[in-house]
């Protein structure tokens, strides 16, 4: 099936996991140990219900809000992930284009592999780039140098991943650096249109936001995620954000945050906003899930922050229960990669097409004809003990 007869995420994962070599999704798709804070970022949707109004006029709805400065259609950001030139080539802007084509900022990652300069270039795009705390300031302050000059208004700073997750997925099937089993190879074998869309054009896609932390044999993003693992600085600590904070005048956000705590030191640090995130599940396996203390968490902070969250994100509905919670925005991080690797960029503008549709017709079976309208009144923790 292609990728425009999918009518749901879950069936567009399911087109991209037939196109892609079984390395490539399993990447992707799987989580660190146990995969407990991986599925449990989806149960959790199933605890929240809705208690819409119905006799509403819902002829004329919008899904547009503003978000740090910004008019975005729907409250949704493409979030950061590495290695997407593995998927398809070009990876990065393919997801930019979609990404500025529906009107949202899409977040391009410190382990891309594509230059952040070009990925500025997309027309009407709003660029984001996500930082990671590797080796030293230096190398940081070099990527944000490089965000200033070339017109980014917004760093994601990574706080999940000063050690990196066990993901056991990616130890089996890059056994060393940069080797493929033959299990891998005889898999890639098997995927020749995979073949000819990343390995014939360019090779081994590389990584080119790194600087050079690794050695330019060693950038080939084949195995790699372990190796560029080894420079993160397991250091990492609030004076680094406050360093990062006077270095930097944008729009600063921290991703990563788990708790009331952190929130409210996020506040005090001069932090313009939050990521809620137990990193999809590949991180600290068993971590709470955003959506359980997004209501605390807004609840500490007012309208001190802006508030995002990511972990599970696949139907509009899911969105809509984190706006109706509290929060600004979500991100995407594997919905809009299954969408690429089914079908491109076309993939990832079906994928968000879709999440547009949900939400649209979520919203006016709520009762309402925008996001202003949605609060608390309209859905309730069906764990929480009932008055
Ligand atoms: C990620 N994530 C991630 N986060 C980050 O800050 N920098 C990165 O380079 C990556 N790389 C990455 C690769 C892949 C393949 C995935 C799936 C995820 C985490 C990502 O930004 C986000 O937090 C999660 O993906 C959200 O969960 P869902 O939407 O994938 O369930």
């Amino acid at each position: 099936r292609r990728y425009d007869q999918a009518l749901s995420i879950a069936e567009l994962a399911e087109i991209a996991r037939r196109r892609l070599p079984n390395f490539v999704y399993e990447y992707i798709h799987g989580g660190a140990d146990d995969e407990v804070s991986l599925r449990n970022n989806r149960a959790v949707f199933n605890r929240y219900r809705f208690t819409p109004k119905t006799l509403t006029d819902v002829s004329q709805r919008d899904l547009g809000r503003d978000l740090l400065g910004h008019r975005v259609s729907m409250p949704v950001v493409i979030g950061p992930t590495g290695f997407n030139g593995m998927i398809t080539q070009d990876g990065d802007s393919k997801l930019a284009r979609a990404a500025a084509d529906r009107g949202i900022p899409f977040t391009l990652s410190n382990a891309s592999t594509e230059p952040l300069e070009e990925i500025a270039k997309v027309p009407g795009g709003w660029p984001w780039m996500q930082i990671y705390f590797y080796r030293d300031h230096d190398y940081v302050k070099n990527l944000v140098d490089r965000c200033r000059a070339s017109g980014y208004d917004t760093i994601v700073v990574t706080t999940d991943s000063a050690i990196y997750g066990n993901r056991e997925w990616d130890t089996r099937n890059y056994a060393r650096p940069f080797v493929l089993n033959w299990r891998n190879k005889l898999h890639v074998l098997s995927r020749p249109r995979w073949m000819k869309d990343v390995l014939y054009p360019h090779g081994v896609p590389t990584f080119k936001n790194l600087g050079d932390l690794l050695p330019p044999e060693d950038s080939s993003v084949q195995g790699a995620a372990a190796e560029i693992g080894k420079h993160l600085m397991p250091s990492l600590n609030w004076e680094d954000i406050r360093w990062l904070r006077d270095n930097w005048s944008g729009n600063l956000l921290i991703k990563g945050i788990l708790s009331v705590e952190e929130a409210r030191m996020a506040v005090e640090y001069g932090i313009d906003g939050i990521v809620l995130s137990n990193h999809g599940g590949r991180q600290l396996d068993s971590s709470v899930s955003p959506m359980e203390i997004l209501p605390e968490v807004r609840a500490a902070v007012g309208d001190a922050l802006t508030i995002l969250l990511d972990g599970g994100f696949r139907r509009g509905s899911d969105i809509l229960k984190a706006v109706l919670l509290g929060a600004d925005a979500v991100l995407l991080g594997r919905t809009t990669l299954y969408g690429l690797g089914a079908g491109g960029q076309a993939g990832v503008e079906h994928a968000l097409g879709l999440l547009h549709k949900e939400m649209d017709r979520t919203l006016g079976l709520l009762g309402c004809s925008n996001l202003q309208e949605l609060d608390r009144s309209l859905i309730r923790d069906a764990c929480a003990p009932q008055t």
